[in-house]
């Protein structure tokens, strides 16, 4: 005992598989098995030489190397005394005379799990506890080691780890659920670690996205036993994010709310963003992202994408959102004051989408239209005072419709109307000039042969009236007429003066001015024989209203030669005769 503790602190450092020298041992410091299963832990000791036993006796202990604590009794050469755990289950599989304390257990279980120490005996104080020892784990699981990261399209091995110290009872490994998996080749192989043996089955694989969460097991099993060891390990496979799920291009119409979705696979989890034109316009980690806009406008029409990012890359997904809505009220622009004979270009514009169809009325009639178009020019080479008036400019889509009046306003000088005429009734004349022009006219009646002219200031005499560009005035003249009047209208403005000579709108009139006072005289007598013999058929006739006197409706003038003047204006005289006014006649 005294040399134990001495040799105790020399032995210390042996290194494994080399026997330092006397009272030394070896043996592996770590052994594992299966539950159930066998071990043998292969051993080794030396003694001094120069002992020269006549017989080795050993004996193992469990978890002390001290007799004097009585330690449970694994295996002893000596006696068939061990304790009852070992009963029946170890075995010295080594020659101890050859040094050889190699020591077989079986039907392990859990509770032998510990450290295991050989003593050797070599008779009598000649008896030492070797320091090496071994220590027996009891597993009930392999192992499968993964590689760190298992990144899609790197290739990995998973390794499946099944220990392999016991000769008689030989595992079987084998991989499940690993079809499906690309490129997958299994092959096993054996190995040693400090006299430990290993069998090792490798999973060879071309990981990719699907795989990732799939659960790998490795199974052990042993020949005519119905033992099974089972381990499993779910794939956590990296990957760069897809885009798997995005709208594509669409139109919206203006106002309406719009939700934009992009579905991401990835792992880990990518940063999703949307942005529109290269702005970010909202992002966050997650499986999906989804954009929502309540009231899209026309300013929000452009490329949205969708940018899906993790560490391992990052992918994207555009489209174009077209936001679709009515014209805008449409601009009219040009010059819509003219001078008549001007060029003028009208511009009508607006925005819509889609473009829109624009139409120029002028009073429901159409003057000019464009289809798919966001302007519309009105061009008149020349200008007349026909094209003056209210127009509207309208532009339509199928989204709606909107419409902007505008007034072309043309200057012109005067034109004296085809209804200007004098009338004559039996002691008045009548004189209408109505002249149209912009500005407005001043209208002067002139009566040369009077050396006289008269204008609307003249109350008693003229009376005007305006609408629109018309301005109307009437003469009224009371009195004698001279054959000589004649009556010129004249209308002026900024732009020209117009005259124009007033036409006696009865063309018996003019045979009366002609033919004289003599002649009137003449025609008078006439006129009374005839009336005097229409009197005799009409009474012959019952008072016959025929179609005769419907001709003669308008009553001629003659005018005298004299007249007189009452106030500044010569007034004339006018006679009447009515062929058959009734109220001459009878
Ligand atoms: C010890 O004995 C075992 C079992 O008989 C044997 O397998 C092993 O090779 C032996 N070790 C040495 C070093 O001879
Ligand atoms: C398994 O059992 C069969 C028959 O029971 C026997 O022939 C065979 O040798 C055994 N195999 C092993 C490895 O023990
Ligand atoms: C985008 O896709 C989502 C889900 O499929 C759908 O609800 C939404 O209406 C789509 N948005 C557009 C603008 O098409
Ligand atoms: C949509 O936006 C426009 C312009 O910003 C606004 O005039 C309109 O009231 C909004 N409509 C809704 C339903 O919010
Ligand atoms: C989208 O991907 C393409 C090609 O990978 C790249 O050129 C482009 O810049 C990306 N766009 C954005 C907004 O990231
Ligand atoms: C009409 O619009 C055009 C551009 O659309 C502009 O160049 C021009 O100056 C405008 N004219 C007037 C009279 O406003
Ligand atoms: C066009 O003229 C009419 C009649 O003078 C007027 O009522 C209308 O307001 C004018 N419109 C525009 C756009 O100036
Ligand atoms: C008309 O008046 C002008 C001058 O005011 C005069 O010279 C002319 O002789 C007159 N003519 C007649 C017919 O009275
Ligand atoms: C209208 O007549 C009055 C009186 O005779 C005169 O003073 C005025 O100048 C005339 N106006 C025009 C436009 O000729």
């Amino acid at each position: 005992m005294k040399f134990f503790y001495k040799a105790l602190p020399v032995f210390w450092m042996l290194s494994e598989g080399v026997l330092a020298g006397p009272w030394s041992a070896w043996m592996p410091e770590n052994i594992v098995a299966f539950e159930g299963t066998c071990v043998v832990i292969p051993c080794r000791f030396n003694y001094p030489e120069e002992l020269r036993p006549s017989v080795v006796h050993g004996i193992w202990y469990f978890n002390s190397p001290y007799p004097k604590n009585y330690p449970p009794v694994v295996y002893k050469s000596r006696t068939n005394i061990v304790h009852e755990s070992y009963v029946g289950r170890t075995r010295l599989t080594g020659d101890l005379n050859s040094r050889n304390c190699s020591l077989q257990i079986t039907r392990l279980s859990p509770e032998l799990t510990g450290k295991y120490y050989f003593r050797g005996d070599l008779g009598g104080y000649n008896q030492y506890t070797y320091s090496e020892h071994c220590n027996l784990e009891i597993i009930n699981q392999p192992s499968i080691v993964t590689p760190p990261e298992v990144l899609e399209g790197s290739e990995v091995e998973l390794r499946c780890v099944v220990p392999d110290n016991c000769p008689e009872m030989k595992p079987i490994v084998s991989w499940s659920n690993h079809e499906g998996l690309k490129e997958y080749s299994v092959y096993g192989q054996v190995e040693e670690e400090g006299s430990t043996w290993s069998l090792i089955s490798t999973l060879k694989f071309l990981p990719s996205r699907e795989n990732n969460h799939q659960e790998l097991a490795c199974k052990v099993t042993y020949i005519n036993t119905t033992f099974e060891f089972d381990a499993y390990s779910a794939l956590d496979v990296k990957y760069v994010p897809r885009i798997v799920q995005a709208n594509s291009s669409s139109e919206v119409i203006q106002g309406s709310p719009v939700v934009l979705v992009c579905t991401v696979d990835s792992n880990p989890l990518a940063l999703i963003s949307w942005l529109r034109d290269d702005d970010v316009l909202y992002e966050a980690q997650g499986g999906s992202l989804t954009l929502h806009v309540e009231n899209i406008t026309y300013l929000q029409d452009g490329i949205y994408t969708c940018v899906a990012e993790n560490i391992y890359g990052k992918e994207n997904h555009s489209l174009a959102l077209t936001v679709m809505y009515a014209p805008w009220k449409p601009i009219v622009n040009g010059s819509v004051v003219a001078v008549e004979g001007d060029p003028v270009t009208i511009l009508c514009s607006t925005q819509s989408n889609p473009e829109p169809i624009i139409t120029i009325f002028k009073e429901k009639k159409v003057m000019k239209t464009v289809v798919y178009s966001n302007q519309l020019a009105l061009e008149f080479a020349s200008v007349t005072h026909e094209d003056d008036g209210e127009y509207w400019c309208i532009a339509e889509n199928q989204f709606g419709q909107s419409s902007s009046p505008f007034n072309l306003t043309v200057e012109f000088a005067p034109l004296i109307l085809t209804e200007s005429k004098c009338t004559a009734a039996r002691d008045t004349v009548q004189c209408v000039c109505a002249a149209k022009s912009n500005p407005e006219a001043v209208i002067i009646f002139k009566l040369p042969s009077r050396n006289v002219t008269v204008n609307e200031t003249d109350r008693e005499f003229v009376y005007s009236q305006r609408t629109g560009y018309t301005v109307t005035s009437i003469l009224t003249l009371r009195g004698e007429v001279d054959s000589q009047l004649y009556i010129v209208c004249s209308a002026k403005n900024f732009y020209g003066t117009k005259d124009q000579q007033l036409h006696f709108h009865h063309s018996n009139s003019l045979m009366w001015a002609k033919v004289g006072p003599v002649g009137a005289v003449v025609a008078f007598a006439i006129l009374i024989a005839v009336v005097c013999y229409v009197s005799q058929t009409r009474r012959k006739k019952n008072m016959n209203e025929n179609s005769s006197f419907m001709q003669t409706e308008n009553p001629p003038v003659i005018y005298s030669g004299d007249y007189k003047t009452p106030g500044n204006l010569e007034k004339s005289e006018v006679l009447t005769k009515g062929a058959l006014g009734e109220a001459e006649i009878q």
